[in-house]
């Protein structure tokens, strides 16, 4: 997996086809090191996604790179401007979906968004213009009067996201935009999501591998700061074609049994009610016989194709739902 870095990182040959370029950026906060040393090109209408679990530093990626806070060392350009010596400039093409969104709740959308395009310094009449197709794209026609405190999650989400579009940025950055949405909110809001597509430049993060999948021309999976792999979604289950996963559910396996499999298969672990065994080459008789000798009595058996999921687990050795304190 590793040989991935930078394959995919050639792009463009020339510096002005990128929108977003980071340059060994790094935050440390004491003696904990958010953000390290990170390095990466996102072209111009491209959608990335920034993939990783709970604490790997995401949000304080996307906040160096909004100008919110200053980077411990490094740096990076949004279209070629240096978020350290001009975030004036940068400030100006890019535009933030917090993952805590800062709708005000006693407001209508309308509002919300007229709001919005007054802090952006646009007229009157643009700012409606823009507030009346913003809302639109984001499917909240018919809604735009009502107190955006009674919407739902993924209602909310939406808002936010138009009221980052409000100022027509070149780079926009959604930071989890899914976070804590029902499956069927979380894919309505891919759908608006995959409307901007190809407009802009859009940098999202999540530590949803289905969402990176269904949406990133190229994800770059970032673990404790660091970037530990990139690629196009399918390059990266690629990677670990060949991998299988086999679930046994079974009754009294004892911790020898697991360690014994262990031994000749390392990624064995404890599953509900059974074991879960992954690795290219399943010897399934071998493993069957096995434990018929060992007074095992297989009540399930199955075999998994690999997912994303199994990519994050293989580089992390994390599932991607693990909190990281
Ligand atoms: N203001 C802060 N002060 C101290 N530590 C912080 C601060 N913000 C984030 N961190 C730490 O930095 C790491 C990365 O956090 P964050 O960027 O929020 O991760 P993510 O968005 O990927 O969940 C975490 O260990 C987090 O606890
Ligand atoms: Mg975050």
């Amino acid at each position: 997996m590793k040989q991935n870095i930078g394959r995919n990182n050639k792009g463009p040959e020339n510096e002005n086809d990128y929108a977003v370029q980071t340059f060994g950026l790094t935050k440390k906060y004491g003696e904990r090191i958010a953000v390290n040393a990170v390095n990466l090109s996102i072209k111009k209408g491209e959608l990335f996604s920034l993939l990783g679990p709970n604490g790997a530093g995401k949000t304080t990626a996307i906040k160096m790179l909004s100008c919110l806070i200053k980077p411990t060392a490094g740096t990076a350009a949004i279209m070629g401007h240096d978020i350290k010596r001009n975030p004036a400039a940068v400030k100006q093409i890019i535009n933030v979906s917090p993952q805590e969104t800062a709708i005000a709740g006693h407001l209508s959308t309308w509002e919300n968004l007229l709001l919005m395009g007054g802090v952006y310094g646009l007229s009157k009449e643009e700012t409606k213009k823009r507030a009346q197709e913003l809302i639109e794209l984001v499917g909240l026609t018919g809604r735009a009067r009502e107190q955006v405190r009674k919407f739902s999650g993924g209602m909310q989400r939406r808002l936010s996201i138009a009221m980052a579009l409000i100022s027509d940025p070149q780079v926009l950055f959604l930071d989890e935009p899914t976070l804590g949405l029902d499956p069927q909110a979380r894919k309505a809001l891919w759908k608006q999501i995959e409307k901007l597509k190809g407009q802009k430049t859009i940098l999202l993060t999540t530590h949803y591998l289905e969402e990176a999948d269904a949406l990133a021309d190229r994800v770059a999976i970032i673990n404790e700061g660091k970037i530990v792999a990139l690629g196009t979604p399918s390059e990266l289950k690629k990677d670990i074609y060949g991998m299988q996963t086999m679930v046994i559910k079974a009754q009294n396996f004892t911790a020898e049994i697991i360690e014994d499999l262990k031994k000749a298969y390392p990624q064995t672990k404890k599953a509900e009610n059974g074991i879960e065994i992954r690795a290219k080459e399943l010897v399934f008789d071998d493993i069957v016989d096995y434990l018929r000798g060992q007074g095992v009595k297989i009540q399930w058996l199955s075999m998994k194709e690999p997912s994303l999921d199994d990519v994050f687990l293989s580089l992390t050795g994390k599932e991607t739902a693990d909190e990281v304190s």
